[in-house]
């Protein structure tokens, strides 16, 4: 799939921007902070409605416009999908209420019919890199939780649905687990609050199993490759429980209890699930939050049985994203027989000439590129010839002389 048109209004520095984008390659050139990020930030959005940078959604509105009573950020892009046009559209709202307060609220179009996200996510998809990923690998679980989450929604539209509706149920439930030990509430009003939780958790602990195991067998061989076959790389799923672990009480090895748990049933997980927390309830009582569930899982990313996280080198660990990374495309494109649209964020600056070279060797089989740089030094020339160079500029974007080049 790829771009075809892009256009912000209110987003971000953007008042009103406008881009023919059919090319495959695309590289956005300008200083700090005059807004590539932001492109690309906004080209992410419409894969995953949520940005994968700013704490809450409303930031992404022009500031300058937020002022007013009634401030709408948009972000349109045509899309061709398999030879099939489309028109995705976010709309971000912040409208004063009589006190004054701002109430956000997103709507998504899809042809210009609202959308709820269920029927949305999976249309577009896209994958974005940026130097300061390496986070994935070295920062805690949540990090991790987030990189899954968002590659695995694109694909499964179900497991964005369970996740948003997971999160709510946790903060009720967590809410009623304070109100439970300071006495305000009766304990049997959590057997509702567990069921909830059990089903929304359960399936997203089994997607995750699915997802992390395919995406392994990508980067393995990736991985294997750009190492030049000095490093196995393993990804593996920690859920905070193991559901494994209920069925007669036997414990595995670790890469037969990854292999087994692709065999668990969904009823399976509900039930393992259901008896730890049943196990831990006075434990969360005391403790007023919900401990166990896929909100606690943990990933590691293991090079020849060693935790990248705890004893990775720099290059090792940039590696080992580049791998993953290009898994990421490669997991989407085995869900969807179509290329998601790659996202490069400075990334080739940071690069040695070596995984440069291999990042380039992938981006030839992909079918629609955004890079951005503050120069284009780091840009071979073979690598720059057909492609449409933009200039970026205070929030103004025209395409370069140099796109002859
Ligand atoms: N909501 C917003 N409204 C207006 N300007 C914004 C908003 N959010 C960020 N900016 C501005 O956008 C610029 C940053 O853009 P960014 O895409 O990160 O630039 P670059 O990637 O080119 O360094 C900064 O000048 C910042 O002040
Ligand atoms: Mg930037």
């Amino acid at each position: 799939m790829h771009l075809l048109h892009l256009s912000l209004t209110n987003y971000r520095a953007f008042t009103r921007l406008d881009m023919e984008v059919q090319h495959r390659i695309h590289l956005l050139v300008g200083g700090n902070a005059q807004g590539k990020t932001s492109i690309l930030e906004a080209i992410y959005y419409l894969a995953t409605f949520t940005s994968f940078q700013a704490q809450h959604d409303r930031e992404l509105i022009n500031y300058l416009t937020i002022d007013e009573n009634l401030a709408v950020g948009r972000i349109v892009a045509d899309i061709d999908r398999a030879g099939k046009q489309h028109r995705i559209e976010a709309r971000l709202i912040l409208e004063k209420n009589y006190n004054g307060n701002g109430r956000f609220r997103k709507e998504i179009l899809l042809d210009g019919v609202k959308k709820g996200l269920q029927d949305i996510l999976g249309v577009f998809n896209a994958v974005i890199f940026l130097p300061q990923m390496t986070r994935i690998i070295e920062d805690g679980p949540e990090e991790r939780r987030r990189f899954l989450n968002l590659f695995i929604s694109q694909a499964l539209p179900g497991y964005g649905v369970n996740l948003a509706e997971y999160s709510r149920v946790v903060t009720q439930r967590n809410a009623l687990l304070k109100q439970i030990n300071e006495r305000s509430s009766d304990v049997g009003q959590l057997d509702y609050w567990d069921e909830l939780l059990v089903q929304r958790g359960a399936a997203i602990i089994q997607a995750r199993i699915r997802a992390i195991n395919e995406l392994e067998q990508y980067s393995t061989r990736i991985h294997q490759e750009l190492t030049h076959g000095n490093e196995v790389l393993r990804l593996e799923y920690q859920p905070s429980f193991d559901p494994l672990i209920q069925q007669g009480g036997q414990y595995h090895l670790p890469i037969s209890r990854q292999t087994a748990r692709l065999d668990l049933g969904l009823d399976e997980i509900k039930h393992g699930f259901f008896q730890q927390i049943r196990a831990a309830r006075t434990e969360e009582i005391a403790r007023g939050v919900t401990t166990l569930g896929p909100h606690r899982d943990e990933m590691r990313v293991l090079a020849n049985g060693i935790d990248l996280g705890v004893y990775g080198s720099r290059g090792q660990i940039r590696t080992a994203l580049l791998s993953l990374k290009l898994s990421e495309m490669n997991w989407l494109h085995g869900k969807s027989d179509q290329w998601p649209v790659l996202l490069l964020d400075e990334i080739m600056a940071e690069m040695d000439l070596q995984r440069r070279g291999d990042l380039l060797r992938h981006i030839a089989d992909y079918e629609q590129v955004f890079l951005t740089t503050t120069d284009l030094e780091p840009f071979a020339r073979e690598f720059m010839g057909g492609n449409i160079i933009w200039e970026v500029k205070d929030g103004f974007v025209r395409i370069s002389d140099q796109a002859e080049l």
